[in-house]
């Protein structure tokens, strides 16, 4: 198959890029710099997703299967910060983690149509999205569950075109996003808040991000999938 997949130069999106190439699919991967073969595009720019669908759709021969919306920031801001601090923490947070990730769904859905056989997206959200994160970071819980809100309306709006919309809501998961996070937070709090005893490995949502991309049944369009080591079960 031939993905397009964001933020594929580190983290999470650096294990599912390698697995999806070792499964044999056609990646094209992106950063916000870009280098090492991947497209650049930082999605503070809002001229930027149609530039990074443009450059993949070039490099992948005309032809996209699967978008995976994979990057993503997590910063905090103060509840006492001035306005404009404030104000651009949550810009940047819903630009790039919401807006970009629309963006490229958007260009993907309308992309599949005139195709018409169908395609996929998968959208790496956050256990956020559905138990909200701490007091500085409202931006990102909010971000994340505009993420699941786009995927189910994709799912429940164009399945009957073959249009396949899935999220995947990952806990902790160790990357350098979670690092900064686990040494504010104290990480033995957060790991005493986890019933499998330990944070994901980036590989583990790779895997789900795989199946989701390429094997998943059409019936479970719509669907969530949490890894988080039982953190927040629902
Ligand atoms: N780690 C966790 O605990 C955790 C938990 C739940 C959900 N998630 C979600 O999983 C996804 C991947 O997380 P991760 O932990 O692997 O993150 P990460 O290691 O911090 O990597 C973030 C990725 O996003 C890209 N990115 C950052 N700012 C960007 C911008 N302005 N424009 C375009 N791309 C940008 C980065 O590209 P550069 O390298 O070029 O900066 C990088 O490839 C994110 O959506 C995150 O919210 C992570």
């Amino acid at each position: 198959m031939n993905i397009l997949l964001t933020g594929a130069s580190r983290g999470i999106g650096a294990a599912t890029l390698l697995l999806l190439r070792e499964h044999g699919h056609r990646v094209a991967g992106h950063s916000t710099a870009g280098g090492g073969g991947l497209i650049a595009a930082d999605f503070v720019d809002p001229a930027a997703p149609r530039a990074l669908w443009k450059a993949a759709l070039a490099e992948l021969d005309g032809r996209i299967d699967v978008i995976v919306n994979n990057a993503g920031v997590f910063e905090g801001v103060a509840e006492d910060a001035s306005d404009d601090e404030w104000h651009a923490v949550w810009g940047r947070t819903l630009g790039i983690n919401l807006q970009a990730s629309a963006d490229l769904c958007r260009l993907a859905l309308n992309h599949y149509r005139d195709r018409g056989d169908g395609g996929r997206i998968v959208n790496v959200a956050s256990r956020a999205a559905y138990r909200g994160d701490s007091p500085h970071h409202w931006q990102y819980a909010a971000s994340k569950a505009g993420m699941v809100g786009i995927t189910k309306s994709i799912a429940r709006g164009y399945a009957s075109e073959g249009i396949l919309a899935f999220a995947v809501c990952p806990g902790f998961v160790m990357t350098g996003m979670a690092e900064e996070y686990l040494s504010s937070r104290g990480g033995e709090q957060v790991l005493a808040d986890i019933p499998l005893g330990r944070v994901a490995e980036p590989a583990e949502i790779a895997e789900v991000i795989r199946w989701l991309s390429c094997d998943a049944p059409p019936s479970a369009t719509g669907a969530v999938i949490d890894v988080n080591g039982a953190s927040f079960v629902r």
